[in-house]
Formats: structure tokens, C-alpha cells, sequence
């Protein structure tokens, strides 16, 4: 089931983010974005995984998504990503994802993301973002 986040499910959305990112947001980032489309999936009661997206300006934009490593390659992030899609009150998608993370690159692509552009290292250890983005049909 793919639905919104509420408080209860921050601590294992937390730990995803600790499994899966070197420099992983703490738990109180994630509350501030409580009221934003913040989507999880779940499944037999636990937490498969989560998005979270806003819009800024015209353009949503997707924060962070992550799927627990013990359950990737099972469609969750690809349900995730088409349900915020789905809600989001924009006409285009974007993300920036850093030039080393081949997996999440390959993964936008298949849901339908194209390259934009690099912005040159955009992130603290001077890796460069891939900004892609999806057009609403
Ligand atoms: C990126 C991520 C969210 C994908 O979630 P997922 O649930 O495993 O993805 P899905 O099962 O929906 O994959 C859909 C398709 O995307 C592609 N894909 C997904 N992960 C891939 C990988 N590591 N390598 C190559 N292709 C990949 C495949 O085409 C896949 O279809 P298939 O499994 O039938 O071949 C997950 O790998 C993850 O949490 N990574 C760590 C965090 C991260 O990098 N987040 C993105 C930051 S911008």
C-alpha cells in the first residue's frame, strides 16, 4: 500500500535513509516534511520504503526516495515514484542525483526520466548532480 507518512512511521523511515545514504537526514528533517507529499510504501505492517517531493515554483521536485536494501528490485521505488507523479500539482518532475549513483540513474531512466544537464560539484565532496527530469503527461 503506497500512502502518506504520519509521525509513527518516521523511525523506520530513518533507518532506510541510514541503510541506504552515506550522509543519511536525521530523523527531525524528515518531520518537517510531514505535510508535504510525503509517500511510504508499506507492506505486512512495516516500511518498504519512502518519497518525498514539493513543489517549488512550477516544478516539483523529489527530495529524497529510498527503498530498504533488503527489498529493491521489487517495483516499490518504481510504485513510489509513479503515485507521487500521480498527486504532485506540477507539469515537470525534477531530481538531481549524484554522477556516481549509476543504480538511482538507471532507475529514473526506466520510470521514464530523462538527463538534463549536470551542475558541477554540487554536492560537499565535489561530485557533480545529473539533473533529470519527467514531463506530466
Ligand atoms: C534507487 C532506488 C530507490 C530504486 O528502488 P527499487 O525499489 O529498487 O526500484 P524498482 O524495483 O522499482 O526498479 C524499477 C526499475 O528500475 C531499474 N533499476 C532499479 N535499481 C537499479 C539498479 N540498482 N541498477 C540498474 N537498474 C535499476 C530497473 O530497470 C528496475 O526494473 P527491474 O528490477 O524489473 O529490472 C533504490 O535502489 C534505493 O533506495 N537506492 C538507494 C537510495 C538512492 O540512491 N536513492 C535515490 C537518490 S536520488
Amino acid at each position: 500500500m503506497i500512502r502518506q507518512c504520519t509521525e509513527k512511521d518516521i523511525p523506520q523511515v530513518a533507518e532506510i535513509e541510514k541503510l541506504s545514504f552515506a550522509h543519511p537526514y536525521p530523523a527531525f528533517v524528515f518531520k518537517k516534511y510531514l505535510r508535504a507529499k510525503f509517500l511510504v510504501a508499506e507492506e505486512m505492517g512495516k516500511i518498504r520504503g519512502y518519497i518525498i517531493g514539493v513543489k517549488m515554483g512550477e516544478k516539483g521536485i523529489i527530495i529524497s526516495l529510498a527503498v530498504h536494501p533488503d527489498y529493491r528490485r521489487k517495483g516499490y521505488g518504481k510504485k513510489l515514484i509513479e503515485e507521487l507523479v500521480k498527486i504532485m500539482d506540477a507539469s515537470i518532475i525534477e531530481i538531481q542525483v549524484r554522477i556516481g549513483n549509476k543504480g538511482a540513474l538507471k532507475f529514473y531512466q526506466s520510470v521514464g526520466f530523462e538527463r538534463k544537464g549536470i551542475i558541477p560539484s554540487y554536492y560537499g565532496n565535489g561530485e557533480d548532480a545529473v539533473v533529470m527530469f519527467m514531463r506530466k503527461g
